[in-house]
C-alpha cells in the first residue's frame, strides 16, 4: 500500500467510526446527530458522540466524549481527527470544542474538513493552550 493509500485508509476507518458514533447520539432536542472519531499516537481509535440535555447549554458535544475516551483509555496525543452529522457528512467542529481538540492533539493534529485535510493551526489560528499558563 502506497503512503498516499494508507493515509486514505486511514481516514475511511476514522469516518466510520465517527459515523458509528454519531448512531448513538442522543440529540432530541436539535435532532442533529454528531459523530467524532480520532486516532491517538499510540494506534487507538477513540470516538464520541453528542449527547444533549432538557437545560440545553449543558449539551456534550461529540468531542467531549472522544477526549473523555481518551483519558480513560490511556490518554496520548490525538493526530488525526474527523467528525460528521447525522447523513455521515463531514463537518467542521465547533469553536470550544476547537479548544479541546488544541489541548489534546497541538499544532500536530490534522483534521479532515469538507474542504479537506486542515492542520489544527489553520483550524485554531493564534490558540491560547497550555504555554500560556507558564
Ligand atoms: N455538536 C457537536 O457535537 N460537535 C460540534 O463540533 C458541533 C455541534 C452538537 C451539539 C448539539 O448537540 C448539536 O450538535 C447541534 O448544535
Amino acid at each position: 500500500m502506497s503512503s498516499s493509500e494508507a493515509v486514505a485508509d486511514l481516514w475511511a476507518q476514522l469516518r466510520a467510526a465517527a459515523v458509528a458514533a454519531a448512531g448513538h447520539a442522543y440529540a432530541p432536542y436539535s435532532h442533529y446527530r454528531v459523530g467524532a472519531a480520532a486516532l491517538v499516537d499510540d494506534g487507538r481509535i477513540v470516538s464520541g458522540c453528542n449527547v444533549e440535555n432538557a437545560g440545553y447549554g449543558v449539551t456534550l458535544c461529540a468531542e467531549c466524549g472522544l477526549v473523555s475516551q481518551l483519558h480513560l483509555t490511556g490518554g496520548g496525543q490525538l493526530t488525526h481527527f474527523v467528525c460528521v452529522n447525522g447523513d455521515g457528512e463531514l463537518i467542521m467542529p465547533c469553536g470550544r470544542c476547537r479548544q479541546l481538540l488544541w489541548e489534546n492533539g497541538g499544532t500536530d493534529l490534522v483534521l479532515l474538513t469538507p474542504r479537506g485535510e486542515r492542520g489544527m493551526a489553520a483550524v485554531l489560528p493564534d490558540a491560547f493552550g497550555p504555554e500560556d499558563l507558564t
